[in-house]
């Protein structure tokens, strides 16, 4: 049932190119380019008469359909606004091709040309072609896996095709949109895992899928703690979430070694938060929005498909992926407001809320990093609702105890288009958190919830450069981006890992 997503980069004319719908950007201020131009011409003026009648301004996100009746060998045309051409970067790309592969698949195309006429001259062709391959996927991506019934429409595949006149640039394209479609198959993947329920997708489950990414590429190797083996190793915090449910946690350890010589001896470590259902526990939550709490476990799938892009494209580092898997439920044997548990680290907690459950993982996964003497670790985790408060859903929080790897991490932001907010990282935040009874209690005052919950994270991550994601607003789709994509998990986090990863 899952969609089947091809892109490819083809020297054509848009004119005899043969496609259910042939794609165009069109920018608001700039007159027509030759090739819209003949386009114009031989569907007699039918573009130029939507620009006249306003039905079309190109405003960025806009888009419509037109019919051919045959006067071209594509079926559609399906003109995409950039907006103002000042304004457009990379990101106005990524869009715009990702709004092409979705509206393609709602109209039932199976075959979709995208023709974006950006500058020649100053165009990296090769990063074009890797956003625009991600774009696609991301466009096109529908979770269907438990549709019994075909009957909303839609198309099971899709095989696009990015034209261009000039070999050059098509060979540009082809090696960007092969890194693309790497990365974008794996983010897909991790939409799918987030979006599948609970009932579905538990840590067990999740230490499957994992043994069986790790299974698909050279490179990788992956071992999972069970709840006996983490009792034996004192991990009281994952251990003490997971209490309360029948589904027990599992700690999933990915190691990734490249074949010739690493850039870094001291490995680096990407920690994900993986509550595979976030029901608050005994702290219950309200249950109004509650099924959304499937997706608690978005880091740990951004974790889990990073590794396989890295395997997959052979990056030259040493990376340990860590993933806190835990199912956070209300029972009999639950852990307690109250609680006092050791973590792996030592350290004592006083469990104040069993709801601020992610740090407690988080806190045995950053100890794992650090015993696994990684130098470098980065925790992404659907931590805090006050970080939605604060950012909204259009960015992650971005906190650290180090500049190089916030710089870093920034750059990679903008590279990846998954953007990051920096909030601050500081110890008026911590002494919020200090315990009376024990080391640490788990929540802290009534203000500044993400910064105090980062405060939290960051007591584990000790003498290792640390950063923390806090990714609960992106965690799935909000307005603007329903438009280009279908709502539930976007996978957030994989091109930003992945992109610092790259460039590192
Ligand atoms: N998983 C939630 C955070 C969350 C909220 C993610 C909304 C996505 C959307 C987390 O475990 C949680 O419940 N945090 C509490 C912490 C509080 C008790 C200090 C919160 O944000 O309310
Ligand atoms: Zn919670
Ligand atoms: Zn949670």
């Amino acid at each position: 049932m899952t969609m089947k997503i091809d892109v490819k980069a083809a020297k054509a004319d848009v004119l005899k190119f043969k496609a259910d719908c042939l794609a165009f950007g069109v920018y608001s201020d700039v007159k027509n380019s030759d090739i819209l131009e003949s386009l114009d011409k031989k569907l007699e003026g039918a573009i130029s008469r939507l620009k006249k009648l306003g039905d079309f301004k190109a405003k960025a996100g806009s888009s419509i359909f037109l019919y051919t009746h045959g006067k071209i060998a594509a079926e559609r045309i399906l003109l995409i606004g950039f907006g103002e051409k000042k304004t457009a970067t990379m990101d106005t790309f990524r869009k715009t091709a990702s709004k092409a592969a979705y509206e393609a698949i709602n109209v039932g195309a199976k075959t979709l040309a995208i023709c974006l006429h950006y500058d020649e001259q100053d165009s990296n062709f090769e990063k074009l072609g890797k956003v625009i391959a991600e774009a696609v996927h991301f466009g096109a991506y529908r979770y269907d896996e438990f549709l019994t019934s075909t009957e909303n429409g839609g198309s099971k595949s899709l095989s696009v095709t990015v034209i261009n006149d000039s070999q050059k640039n098509i060979v540009k394209l082809a090696a960007g949109i092969k890194i693309g479609q790497v990365i974008a198959k794996a983010q897909n993947y991790a939409r799918t895992l987030c979006n599948r329920p609970a009932n579905v997708l538990y840590p067990a489950q999740f230490a499957a899928e994992a043994k069986k990414i790790a299974a698909s590429v050279q490179g990788l190797r992956c071992t999972v703690i069970d709840e006996k083996q983490m009792a034996q190793k004192n991990m009281g915090g994952i251990l003490s979430v997971g209490k309360g449910s029948i589904n027990k946690p599992r700690m999933i350890i990915i190691k990734y070694t490249p074949k010739g010589k690493a850039k870094n001896s001291e490995p680096i470590a990407l920690v994900g938060k993986a509550i595979t259902f976030d029901s608050g526990g005994i702290s219950i939550k309200p249950s109004g929005d509650m099924h959304e709490m499937k997706y608690d476990m978005t880091g740990g799938a951004a974790v889990l498909m990073t590794m396989q892009i890295i395997a997959a494209l052979k990056l030259p580092l040493n990376v340990y992926g860590i993933i806190c898997a835990a199912e956070n439920r209300p029972d009999g044997g639950s852990f307690l407001p109250g609680d006092i548990i050791t973590t792996f680290s030592g350290k004592t907690i006083e469990v104040l809320n069993t709801d601020a459950e992610g740090r407690l993982v988080l806190s045995d996964g950053l100890e794992q990093a650090r015993q696994l003497k990684c130098k470098t670790a980065i925790d992404i985790a659907t931590l805090t609702g006050a970080c939605v408060v604060a950012l909204g859903k259009h960015k992650a929080g971005l906190f650290s105890n180090d500049e190089k790897l916030t710089e870093k991490l920034k750059a990679a932001a903008a590279d990846s288009s998954e953007p990051v907010w920096q909030l601050p990282y500081e110890q008026l935040y911590a002494d919020e958190i200090k315990g009376k009874i024990a080391d640490l209690k788990n929540i802290g005052g009534r203000w500044g919830g993400a910064c105090i919950g980062a405060a939290f994270v960051g007591e584990f991550a000790k003498d290792m450069a640390w950063a923390h994601l806090d990714i609960a607003g992106p965690m799935d789709a909000s307005d603007p981006m329903k438009s280009y994509t279908q709502a539930g998990s976007i996978g957030f986090g994989v091109r930003l890992l992945t992109s610092y990863l790259m460039n590192y």
